[in-house]
């Protein structure tokens, strides 16, 4: 049999926070570890383009997340972590890819309809504001999974409908040209791909309710007594259905100590007391690794090499891979000097 590829990305905008933390770093973290699996990770700086337009914070925000990744422990030797935007490959196939896209497929992008939306709601033109880097990010994504033959995404919910495009996308190309990519498929992790945020809403960024991931332990503790509760006193029983804080401990928690949060709120544990429990909960699991973060962002010379070899072990896939693909659709040498 042969080994699965598992590849995923995070877009390089703003402070990681909790929900990116659950959502999409520590089971990629954990997966880099199992042994039969070949798992790529990258920092997709093309795709934080799209929002931000301020060089210093995209250099930042890459700074940060690389060393978020490093931190907490992704195995760079077992899997490959690298910067979009050193794996040239990748904008070539988009290109590929782009000329094989139907636009109607783009047009259903849920990123993109919601702009629109908004736009009209504003009364504003439909267009308004809106990049073709935005309406074109499905195909820059299914480029990232493609170039190097995933089977597995883990991604957030939200990422689902790119997944299935890219199934679209690699399906139509290899009709036309040859079995080349591989259809790979979303993972969606039931329990814990959708963290709320302090006000219950997803945490999310757009939502200004997010717990950064590398807070001081004192305010990584303020912010989460500010999760919202309800007026329920103490000796009350709650419900752990719809409440954000229950969601956020179940989300650190193994199964026990979630069946036992469950029974404290039946049994009517104060807000103050789960808030303090789940602070400690998510304090004990990042204590050490802030450290390391700390003195990676101290080192930055240190995240740029960990890049940079992720980045040529990368191009061992996709330098080989994009020119066999140039030649499946006839980008080729004329007479006799084409490769092989
Ligand atoms: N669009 C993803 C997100 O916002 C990030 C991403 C870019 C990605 N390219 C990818 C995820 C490829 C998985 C595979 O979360």
């Amino acid at each position: 049999m042969s080994t699965k590829t598992v590849l995923t990305g995070i877009t390089t905008t703003g402070t990681p926070h909790l929900g990116n933390y659950v959502g999409a770093i520590k089971p990629a973290i954990a997966a880099s570890h199992a042994e039969d699996v070949r798992s790529y990770y990258f920092l997709a700086d093309y795709h934080a383009l799209i929002k931000c337009h301020d060089p210093e914070v995209v250099q930042r925000s890459t700074l940060e997340i690389a060393a978020t990744w490093l931190a907490l422990g992704l195995d760079t030797d077992r899997s490959t972590f690298y910067r979009q935007s050193d794996i040239p490959e990748i904008t070539e196939l988009t290109w590929l890819l782009t000329c094989h896209t139907a636009k109607g497929l783009m047009n259903r992008a849920h990123a993109y309809k919601a702009a629109v939306q908004d736009n009209v709601e504003a009364g504003e033109d439909p267009d308004f504001a809106i990049t073709m880097g935005l309406f074109c990010y499905p195909v820059l994504m299914a480029a990232d999974i493609l170039m190097f033959n995933a089977h597995d995404v883990p991604v957030g919910r939200d990422q689902v409908q790119h997944l299935e495009m890219t199934r679209d996308i690699a399906q139509r190309f290899n009709h036309h040209f040859g079995e080349h990519f591989v259809i790979p498929s979303a993972v969606v992790d039931e329990h814990v791909a959708v963290l709320p945020g302090h006000d219950g809403r997803k945490m999310s960024k757009s939502y200004d309710n997010t717990i950064p991931l590398w807070l001081p332990e004192k305010k990584l503790r303020k912010s989460i007594m500010k999760i919202v509760t309800n007026s329920l006193e103490p000796g009350e029983p709650k419900e752990t259905e719809g409440s954000a804080l229950f969601a956020i401990y179940a989300a650190f928690a193994g199964e026990q100590q979630r069946a036992e949060m469950r029974q404290a709120f039946a049994d009517g544990i104060a807000w103050g007391e789960a808030k303090q429990q789940t602070f400690e909960l998510i304090n004990g699991e990042l204590a050490d690794a802030r450290e390391r973060y700390e003195a990676l962002i101290a080192n930055p010379d240190r995240i740029e090499e960990a890049l940079q070899k992720g980045a040529r072990k990368a191009r061992e896939y996709a330098t080989p891979f994009i020119a066999r693909l140039r030649d499946a659709i006839g980008i080729r040498a004329l007479g006799g000097a084409g490769p092989g």
